[in-house]
This record gives structure tokens, C-alpha cells and sequence, in this order.
């Protein structure tokens, strides 16, 4: 089956999108030919990024589409959606060195075109709103990737998360903290307790959100998010809030959906797409 970002991405105002791919591969390469697309009408856009491993096919296939010329990214810019805080400066899993070695440095951006909220900061607060700030005046994240957690965070935006909530410090969960060991040699005791998120007041001010589940581990938490009722015990429900909110996911991620059938039919294999 063919998928086309025409028919995909252009939809707005309705409700959450959900486009069922068969696996990661195939996620990775629709959304990073969005973002392609987005690079080719605004060249210097604003691509919020996440991390995790979720995220990583997008991102190879971005740089595979960059190294073909098939788009020109070097006036991108990139900014980060969460930093862990309390990881000295430099260390490989703080979020900044991930989007360095996974976006910035193949998509051959230099750190300027590159920002984060600052995790070492000694005033916190002020770190935060100084980001809310800084991605205000760059005018706003045009299409923000994102992972979900399998509790339903998204940035770290955990459960009971306000989704008025603008970019702060949040202390992660149990749930959270033991998913993530495995970026730490698999010791929950490396895992940091705190980071700085964006809110979801934040997340929701970019023009178009892309969220990438896959894996079966996240199935409950996406029929939640998409087909529950929005609550602040499932963060990622407030994309249902959203005028433009896409949701990818590969077939066991999809497993939840009650609506899986009509899902497919409405976005992925109906040729008049632009038309519905
Ligand atoms: C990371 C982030 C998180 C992850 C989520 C899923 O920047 O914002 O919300 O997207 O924890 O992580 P993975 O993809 O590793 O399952």
C-alpha cells in the first residue's frame, strides 16, 4: 500500500488522524517525508524533535531523503522537546547529545540552528520559561514530533499532567524511569528522577503534531489517547484538542483501536483523501 503525504497530512480541524502502517520502517519514512514536504514549502522551518528509540526510524529516513537531495535541510532549525536535568554536561544520553548525533549532525545542521531547555540550569524556572520564550520568538514549532510513553505521557508530561501546562520541571514515574534503563546499561538507578518538559499547553501551540507509537507495549496507551475521553490521567489525550494532531502507528500498536477499520479506510486507503 502507497501512502502519500498529500493525502495524509492535509486534513485539519477534525479530529485526531490515525494512520495505520505495517510497521516502523514505514512510520518513519511517511513522517519524514512530511517533513520533506514541510522543508520544501518553508525551508527554514521549526521541527520540534523527540527522543527515545520510537523516533529513530524518522529520523534516518530524513537524513537518507537529505543525503538523495530529495530535500534541502540546511536552513532547518530543531528544538528539543524535554532534557533530562542533573546529567553532567555532555553525557550521552542527555537529550541534547541524542538530537545532536541523532537529528543535528546527519541532517548537517550546525548547533546553531539547535535548541534546548537548559537541564544543568541553576534557576530552573527561569530555564524554563526562558524556552517557552525562545520558541515564541523563533515563531513556534511548525510540526512537533512525538513519542508516547506506555502510562500515556507525552513529552514528560506524566499522568495528572495539567493540560494547560507550560514547559517546567516534572518528576518522572516509577513506570517511566524503569522503560528508560535501558539507555543506562539497564540500572533504573542512572535514570535520572527529574526533567524539564515542554507542557502541554506548550506541545499544543505547534501547528501541526505528528505522534509515532510502535510496538505492542503502547497499544493501550494510544486506544486511550485516541478513542478514550480526554484527561489529564492520559496526557496524550489533549491531542484530541488539537486542530491538527496525526497520530502513525504500526499494526501492534494499532491492536487496541476499536475504530482500527474505520481508521484505515478513512486515512490511508481512501484515494480521495484530500476531499474527505
Ligand atoms: C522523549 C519523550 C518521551 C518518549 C516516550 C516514548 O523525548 O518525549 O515522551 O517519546 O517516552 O519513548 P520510546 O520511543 O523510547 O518508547
Amino acid at each position: 500500500m502507497v501512502y502519500t503525504t498529500d493525502r495524509v497530512f492535509t486534513e485539519t480541524g477534525i479530529f485526531v488522524e490515525v494512520v495505520i502502517v505495517p510497521d516502523s520502517a514505514a512510520g518513519g519514512e511517511l513522517i519524514a517525508e512530511a517533513m520533506a514536504d514541510l522543508l520544501r514549502r518553508k525551508p527554514d522551518a521549526l521541527l520540534g524533535v523527540a527522543t527515545g528509540s520510537t523516533p529513530l526510524p524518522i529520523y534516518e529516513a530524513l537524513a537518507a531523503k537529505v543525503a538523495a537531495k530529495e530535500v534541502d535541510a540546511s536552513r532547518a532549525r530543531i528544538c528539543q522537546l524535554d532534557e533530562y536535568v542533573g546529567l553532567p554536561a555532555g553525557h550521552p544520553e542527555s537529550y541534547r547529545s541524542v538530537v545532536l548525533r541523532e537529528v543535528v549532525e546527519p541532517l548537517g545542521l550546525n548547533q546553531d540552528s539547535f535548541m534546548g531547555p537548559d537541564g544543568a540550569a541553576e534557576d530552573v524556572a527561569a530555564a524554563c520559561a526562558a524556552y517557552d520564550r525562545a520558541l515564541a520568538e523563533a515563531g513556534g514549532v511548525d510540526l512537533q514530533l512525538l513519542g508516547i510513553g506506555t502510562d500515556g505521557h507525552i513529552g514528560f508530561n506524566e499522568p495528572c499532567s495539567s493540560l494547560a501546562s507550560r514547559t517546567r520541571i516534572k518528576t518522572l514515574t516509577q513506570q517511566t524511569r524503569v522503560d528508560n534503563a535501558r539507555f543506562f546499561d539497564g540500572d533504573i538507578e542512572q535514570v535520572p528522577h527529574h526533567v524539564i518538559t515542554q507542557g502541554i499547553g506548550t506541545i499544543l501551540e505547534a501547528r501541526h503534531l505528528v505522534l509515532l507509537a510502535t510496538g505492542e507495549a503502547k497499544a493501550d496507551a494510544v486506544a486511550l489517547a485516541v478513542e478514550g475521553p480526554l484527561s489529564a490521567l492520559v496526557p496524550a489525550s489533549a491531542l484530541q484538542l488539537h486542530p491538527h494532531a496525526t497520530v502513525v502507528v504500526d499494526e501492534s500498536a494499532a491492536s487496541g483501536l476499536k475504530l482500527a477499520g474505520y481508521f484505515r479506510a478513512t486515512y490511508a486507503a481512501k484515494p480521495d483523501w484530500q476531499g474527505i
